[in-house]
């Protein structure tokens, strides 16, 4: 059984090196059996509960991807209005439940820390697919995963974060493993909107050379690799202040002539304006292969945690 046997995906910052290199590994594996056109049975028998209380696409869809895949059964919670937390039940109460019926429990939810609150309620493995404004940790290993297919590279590239990186919970998780391969990073945000100051003094811990800036153009000029993020509307209290800082950074053609030839342009998605369509054209627009990176790596860790990897 591997370190990943019967673990929790919280955070990140919590995956040793060598976990995150069987996570990598084992996503590049499945990659190459489902190309081969194999049909996968590692998780026959075993039950997935995907449990979403916010609003989700890909995320949701490519996990119970991910488990269909390789063979196993999925049940889910898609709309919480549907459920008895429209009741008033305790997230960790539904947990416990849905422990009762499921092997793997994958949860997103509007409150940061509602992941680790339901892990440390149920014994079976937990994953976070997005816990508020806190972490994302399934995304950014997918991004990482991305990032090695696009450049042939990790190690020592500069990437530009940029959006809204105060409320963003992918380029919280995307930041520490980048810190971690030794990237250069420049963080590009609207005034308000900056990565959280604890976030960036835990990156300079581990020796991360950051810069934070809100100049796009001079960003994208040096860097290898721009990943943009939509400004998070439902975290913010005032619509106004939403209005006001919506549209700061849109990437364009007329950006692009500007960029470090060859750049990788990514997204979390979903975009809401930040990348004009006349990107998509552009042959470093990765984020539709991104998305598509998001079922191998989600494999490898439905797998990994379940011991059938
Ligand atoms: C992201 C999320 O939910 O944090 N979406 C995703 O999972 N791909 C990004 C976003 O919603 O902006």
């Amino acid at each position: 059984m591997s370190v990943l046997h019967r673990k929790d995906i919280l955070r990140t910052d919590l995956l040793s090196d060598e976990e995150l290199e069987l996570i990598l590994s084992t996503a590049a594996r499945f990659e190459g059996e489902l190309q081969a056109g194999g049909r996968l049975h590692n998780m026959a028998g075993q039950i997935l509960a995907t449990l979403f209380f916010e609003p989700s696409t890909r995320t949701r869809l490519s996990f119970e991807t991910a488990m269909q895949r390789l063979g196993g059964g999925v049940i889910t919670v898609a709309d919480s209005k549907t459920s008895s937390a429209a009741k008033g039940e305790s997230l960790a109460d539904s947990a416990r439940t849905v422990a009762g019926y499921a092997d793997v429990i994958v949860i997103r939810h509007p409150r940061q820390g509602s992941a680790q609150e339901v892990a440390d309620a149920v014994d079976v493995p937990v994953i976070n697919a997005g816990d508020g404004a806190g972490q994302h940790p399934t995304q950014a290993l997918l991004d990482v995963y991305t990032i090695q297919k696009e450049t042939g590279a990790r190690e020592g590239l500069t990437v530009t974060l940029a959006g809204d990186l105060k409320y963003g919970r992918t380029v919280h998780s995307l930041s520490h493993l980048l810190a971690r391969f030794g990237c250069r990073l420049f963080f590009v945000a609207p005034a308000g909107l900056e990565m959280p100051a604890r976030i960036t003094a835990d990156l300079r811990k581990v020796g991360a050379e950051i810069g934070e800036t809100t100049d796009l153009v001079a960003a994208v000029g040096e860097s290898d690799v721009v990943y943009m993020t939509r400004i998070q509307r439902e975290r913010f209290e005032d619509p106004a202040e939403y209005e006001r800082l919506r549209g700061s950074y849109v990437i364009d053609s007329a950006l692009l002539q500007q960029a470090k030839p060859g750049i990788t342009i990514m997204h979390p998605l979903p975009r809401v304006g930040e990348i004009a369509l006349e990107v998509d054209a552009y042959e470093g627009a990765a984020y539709f292969r991104q998305v598509a990176n998001g079922v191998p790596i989600r494999m490898a860790l439905l797998a990994l945690v379940a011991g059938r990897e």
